[in-house]
């Protein structure tokens, strides 16, 4: 059986978190999410909308996805990979060439999918920021 792993958010569940998890999952058996936790998102200055359980069981509703771990932290992931008998860690191209990976190789292939383009949870925050903007002007009171 081959066991892929990836890591993320996935906050605001959106079409390129599907995609990604779609492609991941094909190129094995058994697919494993380690999705951040609150407490190490905020160590990034990040804050997601949906909280860990929560996103945690949108997850765990995808048929791709096979098990969804914490990832606690960034040094857990040779361990994560010895754990679950990881053959193949997944990420988006974002990813590629960042540190955070790169020295997986040594322990599972490493394989950086390209990201789906024109669609991430910061961009749908900013674009209901927006449209906020504009109804606010559209229900100012008319005299
Ligand atoms: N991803 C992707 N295509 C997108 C958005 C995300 O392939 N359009 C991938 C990322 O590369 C990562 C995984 O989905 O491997 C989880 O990414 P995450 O950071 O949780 O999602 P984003 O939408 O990128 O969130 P943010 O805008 O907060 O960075």
């Amino acid at each position: 059986m081959k066991r892929i792993l990836t890591y993320g958010t996935f906050d605001l569940l959106h079409y390129g978190h599907i995609r990604i998890l779609k492609r991941a999952k094909e190129m094995g058996d058994y697919l494993v999410v380690a999705l951040s936790t609150d407490e190490f998102n905020a160590t990034k200055g990040k804050k997601a909308y949906h909280s860990y359980e929560t996103r945690k069981k949108m997850l765990e509703a995808i048929r791709y996805v096979d098990l969804v771990i914490p990832e606690n932290n960034w040094e857990q992931k040779i361990q994560d990979i010895k754990d679950y008998k990881i053959d193949v860690c997944v990420m988006g191209s974002d990813w590629a060439g960042s540190d955070k990976f790169d020295y997986l190789k040594e322990y599972c292939d490493v394989v950086f999918l390209e990201r789906t383009p024109g669609i991430s949870t910061s961009q749908i925050k900013n674009d209901l920021q927006l449209q906020e903007a504009v109804d606010g002007v559209d229900q100012v009171p008319r005299t």
